[in-house]
């Protein structure tokens, strides 16, 4: 052995995790998806990471929440339905859900299980007249919608934290064409999304003095071999955060130190000194470039808050 602890391939691993890891270590610029980020562990320092003092997405998004959700509540109107994309420990679900008037239900809609479950445990206790009906799935993928017995006047989808970020371009579209759908005419959707800014901000916050963002993307190695049976060692790559002006995205990358091969599945991955694993984009838009998109997707705006130092926004836009 070498100091590096072998990992029993645990027999539960995510779906699509071991051929999304062949395929995009297989290919010429080596990827990996960010949604495999988010395991117990990874679930828990992307928690670390929103609260530290680089990170000013998910303070920023929820101040603006608390200052407008009263508007935001009688926008959306009574009986809406709100499906939520990717809740998450859904905190900013309660300062919405506090404010609108007798919701139709709550959908919070997750691909991990456990999170989904406690999340919607939690919001049972505190709005015990709303029905919350959690789904487990992934978002960007087909799911049907619970709605028996729900009788909704509207339907609205709320997808904060940036996540739309996480998405190129023309995915996002696709995906706002498909809650579009979902709504249906006379639907909403509240999103949440960090603005572009000067990159040195941006930058700081994937590069945390702490570390954590560092611990966060060296997670999917961790977990690469703790499910797959992968033979990564953790101090052989480098965490890596840049603002790639020309993409208008940060990119999260991790760099192989030295040449080095890696066995994974029955194969094996040649890495170069200086080789990088891009395993996170999160585009940074303009707000009216958002706008453009969902424009795109047969949205059109009815209103857009930011906070005072224009960090962050949130937009609600209809279906008309
Ligand atoms: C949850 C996708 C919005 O892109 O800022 C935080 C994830 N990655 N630090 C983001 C993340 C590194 C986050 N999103």
């Amino acid at each position: 052995m070498n100091g590096i602890e072998l990992a029993t391939p645990s027999s539960e691993s995510a779906p699509g995790f071991a051929a999304d890891l062949v395929a995009g270590l297989s290919r010429d610029r080596k990827e990996l998806p960010a949604k495999y980020f988010y395991d117990e562990r990874g679930s828990r320092l992307f928690e670390l990471i929103c609260e530290l003092p680089e990170y000013y997405p998910t303070r920023t998004e929820l101040d603006i929440m608390e200052a407008h959700a009263g508007e935001m509540a009688s926008l959306l109107g009574p009986r809406c339905l709100v499906v939520e994309y990717g809740s998450g420990s859904s905190l900013k679900t309660r300062v919405l859900l506090r404010e609108l008037e007798r919701p139709a239900g709550y959908v919070p809609v997750d691909i991990s299980r456990e999170p989904l479950q406690r999340a919607a445990a939690a919001l049972r206790e505190r709005f015990p007249r709303v029905p919350i009906r959690p789904v487990c799935a992934d978002f960007t993928g087909e799911f049907p919608l619970p709605h028996e017995g729900l009788g909704p006047a509207r339907r609205a989808v709320y997808f904060p934290g940036s996540t739309i970020g996480n998405l190129h371009p023309p995915e996002a579209t696709a995906l706002l064409r498909h809650i579009a759908a979902q709504v249906g005419r006379g639907g909403a959707l509240l999103v949440g999304a960090d603005l572009r800014k000067d990159p040195a901000v941006l930058e700081a916050a994937y590069n945390d003095r702490l570390g954590v963002t560092a611990a966060f993307n060296l997670n999917l190695l961790a977990r690469a071999n703790a499910e797959l049976g992968a033979d990564f060692h953790l101090d052989r790559f480098r965490h890596q955060a840049f603002f790639n002006p020309v993409r208008s995205r940060i990119e999260m990358h991790l760099v192989s130190v030295g040449e080095q091969q890696v066995r994974a599945l029955g194969r094996t991955f040649h890495f170069d000194d200086g080789e990088s694993i891009h395993t996170e984009s999160s585009y940074k838009y303009g707000s009216g470039e958002l706008l453009e998109l969902a424009a795109r997707a047969g949205f059109r705006q009815a209103r857009l808050w930011l906070d005072d130092d224009r960090l962050f926004s949130v937009q609600l836009l209809e279906v008309p």
